[in-house]
């Protein structure tokens, strides 16, 4: 296998232009995010962990994603990706500092990779202690999230709204979709030193996308930190479009329970995918579309891996089967205005079907 470049060590943010700054800081807010700093031209904001931020908007005529921006460790890793993809080394903005390149995967999606990147203090939060059949760790104390059913309270049309935000920390990854896996999932590797977890084995038998984590040796990284996905070609509008950013939340269930109660009470986004349990990463997840038409996840309690483990193939009825929950709609994944949503899952039946028809053939 080719020597990286460099080895990326971790996601740090995603970056968007966006038309309606307004609308996405409210949603950010709901999502549970904190400003860093909001002006008429951006929107910056972080999680409880210590990213100067994990979320930036900017001003503009068109809703785009621009960019994931990663780090390395190394000052010389940022000089050998500068000088082996001909771009200059340039300052990180304001709030970020440090020194970053600018790079275009293989479908022109922006990667940003930063070194000596500013940090801010971690927002320390208790975490619940949770009591299991077996395992029983809180005696004499209530469970209470929030201020418990204090989190509730009825609206002026008599609806029940749930006050309390999920606590997001961190990105842990993104989703992307592609024309071509094993080029996108070389190029991640080559270039940025990502080692496969899963190869995602598509309906022709052939590897059709992967979930790549980050080569931090024997330290854990997330089981994924990118995961990449070949559409076929009658999808090919979709090629090189943003599929999802997955968020990971400071403290457990609990903050992924809350968050979606307090996104549904909203009674302002559109639903995408959960509660469930992924197969592959093993997450706990739960999907929601942003008011630019993006779709950012909430999730907690997934896998860490070390770099010697070795890749797995694993069929796609296994991405999206997952371990349980609802059946995801065929704008799963997909970037689309919010007023198109309805309209696509009307058109298509659900990834589910579509996916283990694919694989399996239809029944007879
Ligand atoms: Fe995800």
């Amino acid at each position: 296998m080719t020597q990286p470049i460099a080895k990326v060590s971790d996601i740090i943010f995603v970056r968007f232009q966006l038309r309606d700054l307004d609308a996405q800081a409210a949603y950010l807010e709901d999502f549970g995010m904190t400003a860093v700093q909001i002006s008429d031209a951006a929107i910056h904001y972080r999680g409880t962990g210590s990213d100067a931020y994990i979320y930036a908007g900017e001003k503009g005529e068109a809703d785009v994603f621009i960019a994931a921006g990663y780090r390395v460790d190394t000052m010389a890793e940022l000089e050998a990706l500068a000088e082996s993809q001909g771009v200059e080394i340039q300052d990180g903005d304001a709030l970020i500092g440090g020194k970053m390149v600018r790079l275009s995967d293989p479908d022109g999606l922006g990667v940003e990779v930063y070194y000596g990147v500013n940090t801010l203090d971690p927002t320390d939060e208790s975490v619940p202690v949770l009591n299991s059949g077996k395992q029983k760790n809180r005696l004499n104390q209530a469970q209470r999230f929030g201020s418990g059913a204090g989190e509730w309270s009825m609206d002026d049309e008599g609806n029940m709204r749930y006050a309390l935000p999920s606590s997001v920390m961190r990105l842990g990854h993104t989703a992307i979709n592609v024309k071509d896996g094993p080029t996108s999932i070389a190029w991640y590797h080559d270039v940025l030193g990502m080692i496969v977890s899963d190869n995602i084995i598509g309906p022709d038998g052939n590897v059709g996308g992967a979930f790549i984590r980050c080569d931090n040796g024997d330290m854990p990284s997330d089981h994924h930190t990118l995961n990449v996905v070949a559409l076929p070609s009658e999808a090919a509008p979709f090629h090189g479009t943003f599929g999802h950013a997955g968020f990971e939340l400071e403290k457990s269930l609990d903050d992924l329970m809350a968050g979606h109660f307090h996104m549904k009470t909203t009674g302002k986004y559109i639903h995408e995918w959960g509660i469930g349990r992924h197969l592959l990463g093993s997450q706990l997840y739960d999907y929601w579309r942003d008011p630019a038409g993006f779709i950012l996840e909430h999730w907690t309690d997934g896998d860490l891996m070390t770099a010697d483990q070795p890749p797995q193939d694993v069929s796609i009825v296994d991405v999206i089967k997952g371990q349980y929950g609802p059946i995801p709609h065929s704008s799963f994944n997909m970037s689309l205005p919010v007023e198109a949503v309805d309209e696509f899952r009307e058109a298509l039946p659900s990834l589910t079907e579509m996916i283990v028809k694919a694989v399996e053939g239809p029944k007879t």
